[in-house]
């Protein structure tokens, strides 16, 4: 089985999107690939509820009781290599996770560490993406799936998705437009990772 460990902070509308379509699509039969666990640094993180409601394994680890990010780190790292299985390391998807991670852990899930950032890198790097794009008057800007590597918001690109910036748009109508098309995008690039 190859399972699929989901770190949030908040909502988890893109984990969710993508247990929906990993259920409807049959991964477990096509692929024996399954979401395992639902992870947050935040015990309120409302994407828990549902991760629970599914069934799906899940733990909250905040990283405020932990006395430095790499002791974070390597507690994570012990929550998620649960669920490797022989000769099938477990595949680690960022999710609206709102954590810095440090260079070993990175380096450790090497090839295996996804994110998704709404923009379209390598454009607007970092927070408050939606109202950048709009200050620098974009006609277009979109989301980006992409492996994790050192450098934040970096990475080979495996997806993307493009959006319009309408001339009354606010950075809430953008993010609006922007989340359903990573409700699209993020399980269709696991899926296409997942089938290689
Ligand atoms: C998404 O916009 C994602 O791109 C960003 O944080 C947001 C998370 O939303 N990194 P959700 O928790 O998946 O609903």
């Amino acid at each position: 089985m190859k399972n699929i460990v989901i770190l949030i902070s908040g909502g988890g509308s893109n984990m969710a999107a993508i247990v929906k379509v990993a259920r409807r699509e049959g991964w477990q039969e096509k692929w024996r690939a399954r979401v395992a666990a639902v992870i947050s640094n935040k015990a309120s993180a409302g994407g828990l509820v549902f991760a629970r409601e599914q069934g799906i394994a899940t733990e909250v680890l905040d990283h405020k009781t932990f006395a430095s990010r790499e002791a974070f780190d390597e507690a994570l790292s012990t929550a998620i290599d649960r669920f490797d299985e022989p000769g099938q390391p477990a595949l680690v998807v960022l999710a609206g996770f709102m954590r810095i991670l440090t260079p070993g852990f990175v380096s450790r899930y090497e090839g295996r560490l996804l994110n998704i950032h709404p923009s379209l890198l390598p454009a607007f790097p970092g927070l408050h993406t939606h109202q950048r794009a709009l200050d620098a008057g974009c006609k277009v800007t979109g989301v980006t799936v992409h492996q994790v590597t050192a450098d934040l918001d970096h990475g080979p690109i495996l997806a993307q998705a493009v959006v319009p910036v309408l001339a009354a748009d606010t950075a809430a109508d953008l993010a609006a437009r922007v989340l359903t098309q990573e409700h699209l995008i993020y399980p269709r690039a696991i899926a296409d990772l997942l089938q290689k």
